[in-house]
C-alpha cells in the first residue's frame, strides 16, 4: 500500500474536507431548534464556552496526536498500548453505524430534491412523508415490508460515495471537497439571503434570539451546548484523527482548528437565520406561532418546509430543489468523512488497498442499510441515532481524551504544535483543560445523555438499542481478534 494514495494533496484539501464533515444534517437541522429550545441569545454564552473550552483545545488534541502517529487510528491506539486495540476499533466502527443510517437520510433527500421540483409531497406533506413515501410502521413486522423507491434512491448515493471515496485520497476526496463545501457555502447564502427577504422573517428572527437569560442557570442548557459542539464538529469520532494523519509534514494544526471551528459555527448560524425567517413567514401566513411549528430532524427538513413550500408560490420551484439540494450536499461531504477511519484501520491492518477496502466497506454498507428502506426503518434510526450519538460516542470521547492526555501525554505536541501555529500558542491552559476540564464535563454530558435515553424509552427501543449495542461491540472484537496481515501493522512512525 503505498502512502501517497492516503495524503491530502495540500492544506486546502485537509481543512476544507474537514469542514466539510463537520458542516452537516447537524448545522441545518439540529442547531436552530437547540438554539432556539435552549434560551435563544442566552444560548450562544454556553455555546462560546464548549468551542472555546472543547471543541478548540480537544480537535487540536485529536489532530496533534494524529499528525503523530500518521497511521490509522486502530494502529494508533494499539502502538499506545496493545490494551486499547479494543477502543482503536470502537470508534471507527461506531462511525460507519452512522454512515449507513445517514445514506437513509440521503436517500429520502434525494427523492425531495426530485419532488421539490413540481411539490411533488401535495397538500398534506406530513402523510406524504410517513405514510406515502416511508410506509412507516410502529410495529417492528415493518421489518418485512420493503420500500423500494428509498432502496433505490439509497443506492444510487452509495453509489456516488463509492466513486468518490475508492479513488486515491486527493483524487476523490480532496477535489470533491474543494468543489462542494465552497459550492455548500454558497448555496447557504443564496438561501438565506431569500430567506430574509420574506415577509415576517424578522418575527421569526425575534423569536429565535428573544433570549431568556433565567435559563443560564439550567443544567439542561450546558449540556445542550456541549452536546451540539461534540456532534457539529465531529468531536472526538476518530475522523478528524484521521484526517490529521493523512497531512503531509508541517502542518499549522493549531489555526486549522480555528478555522475549521469558525466556519462550522458560521455555518450553522447563518442556517439558523434561515430556518427562522422561513418559519417567520410560515407563522405569518397561517396564523400558527413560531413555537407551534418549530421542530428539529426529518420533521423540520421532510414537512416543515414542503408545508411552506406550499404556501411560497412560485419561488418555492426555485428555493425548494435549492434547499433539499443543500442538505444533500452537507449530507455527502459529512458521509465521505464518516468511512475514512475503519477504511484505513483496515488498510493498515489487513494490508488492503484503498480501493478494496472502500468496495468492500461500501457494498457491506449498502446492504446493511437496506433496513432502512424498511417501514419500521425509521424507528431503528431513531434508535441508532439515539444509541451511537448519546451513549457510545461520548463514552469513546472520554475514552480517547483521557488516552490521548494521559497515557500518550499531551504535553509532548505543546513545542512541536507552538513551532508551526501562526496563531494561538498552547500552554498550560491547554493541558488542564485536556487533562482534567474536558474529561469530566463531557463524563457529566454522557451521564445525562444515558439518563435521559433510559427516562425516555420505549420497550421496543430498548430492546433494539441491546441489539444495536450488541453488533456494534462484536463486530469491533472481530476487528480486534483477526490476525494483521501486514506486516508493519506493529511498526508506527512517529513525527512529533
Ligand atoms: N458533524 C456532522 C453534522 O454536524 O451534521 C455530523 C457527523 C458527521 C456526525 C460525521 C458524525 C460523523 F461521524
Amino acid at each position: 500500500m503505498s502512502k501517497d494514495k492516503n495524503e491530502w494533496g495540500s492544506n486546502m484539501s485537509f481543512i476544507l474536507a474537514m469542514i466539510g464533515s463537520a458542516v452537516g444534517l447537524g448545522n441545518i437541522w439540529r442547531y436552530p431548534y437547540v438554539l432556539y429550545s435552549n434560551g435563544g441569545g442566552a444560548f450562544y454564552i454556553p455555546y462560546i464556552v464548549a468551542i472555546l473550552i472543547m471543541g478548540i483545545p480537544f480537535l487540536i488534541l485529536e489532530y496533534g496526536v494524529g499528525y503523530n502517529f500518521k497511521s490509522s487510528f486502530s494502529k494508533a491506539l494499539t502502538k499506545i498500548s496493545s490494551k486499547w486495540e479494543y477502543l482503536g476499533w470502537l470508534l471507527p466502527v461506531a462511525v460507519f453505524m452512522i454512515m449507513i443510517y445517514y445514506s437513509a437520510i440521503l436517500g429520502w433527500d434525494g427523492i425531495y430534491i426530485f419532488m421539490s421540483f413540481f411539490k411533488g409531497w401535495g397538500a398534506d406533506p406530513n402523510a406524504y412523508f410517513t405514510s406515502t413515501l416511508l410506509h412507516a410502521s410502529d410495529s417492528y413486522t415493518g421489518l418485512a415490508s420493503f420500500v423500494p423507491l428509498i432502496a433505490v434512491s439509497m443506492i444510487v448515493g452509495w453509489v456516488i460515495i463509492w466513486f468518490i471515496s475508492h479513488r486515491d485520497l486527493e483524487k476523490g476526496l480532496g477535489r470533491v471537497s474543494k468543489v462542494l463545501v465552497p459550492a455548500l457555502f454558497i448555496i447557504m447564502v443564496i438561501i438565506v439571503g431569500f430567506s430574509l427577504t420574506l415577509p415576517g422573517a424578522s418575527v421569526g428572527l425575534a423569536e429565535l434570539f428573544h433570549p431568556n437569560w433565567s435559563l443560564l442557570t439550567d443544567f439542561g442548557i450546558w449540556m445542550a451546548a456541549f452536546g451540539q459542539i461534540v456532534f457539529s464538529l465531529s468531536l472526538g469520532m476518530s475522523i478528524a484523527f484521521t484526517y490529521a494523519s493523512y497531512t503531509k509534514d508541517d502542518a499549522d494544526l493549531v489555526t486549522n482548528t480555528i478555522s475549521i471551528a469558525l466556519a462550522n459555527s458560521l455555518f450553522e448560524n447563518f442556517a439558523a437565520l434561515g430556518v427562522f425567517s422561513i418559519l417567520g413567514y410560515m407563522s405569518l401566513q397561517s396564523g400558527i406561532p413560531v413555537a407551534d411549528i418549530v421542530t428539529q430532524g426529518t420533521g423540520l427538513v421532510f414537512i416543515v418546509y414542503p408545508t411552506v413550500f406550499n404556501v411560497l408560490g412560485q419561488w418555492a420551484y426555485v428555493l425548494g430543489p435549492l434547499f433539499f439540494f443543500t442538505v444533500y450536499l452537507a449530507g455527502l461531504t459529512s458521509i465521505l468523512s464518516t468511512i475514512e477511519p475503519l477504511s484505513f484501520s483496515i488498510q493498515n491492518k489487513f494490508g488492503l488497498t484503498r480501493k478494496r477496502t472502500m468496495t468492500i466497506l461500501i457494498i457491506v454498507g449498502a446492504i446493511c442499510s437496506m433496513i432502512y428502506a424498511t417501514s419500521y426503518g425509521s424507528n431503528v434510526l431513531g434508535y441508532v441515532d439515539t444509541f451511537i450519538n448519546q451513549i457510545a460516542l461520548l463514552l469513546g470521547v472520554v475514552l480517547e481524551c483521557i488516552i490521548f492526555a494521559w497515557v500518550f501525554k499531551a504535553e509532548k505536541l505543546i513545542d512541536f504544535m507552538n513551532a508551526r501555529s501562526k496563531t494561538i500558542k498552547l500552554g498550560k491552559w491547554w493541558l488542564v483543560i485536556v487533562k482534567y476540564i474536558l474529561p469530566i464535563f463531557i463524563t457529566v454530558v454522557w451521564i445525562g445523555g444515558i439518563i435521559d435515553v433510559v427516562n425516555s424509552a420505549t420497550f421496543d427501543q430498548l430492546v433494539f438499542t441491546i441489539i444495536i449495542a450488541a453488533i456494534l461491540l462484536i463486530a469491533t472484537l472481530i476487528f480486534t481478534l483477526l490476525p494483521a496481515k501486514s506486516s508493519d501493522w506493529n511498526e508506527t512512525e512517529e513525527r512529533v
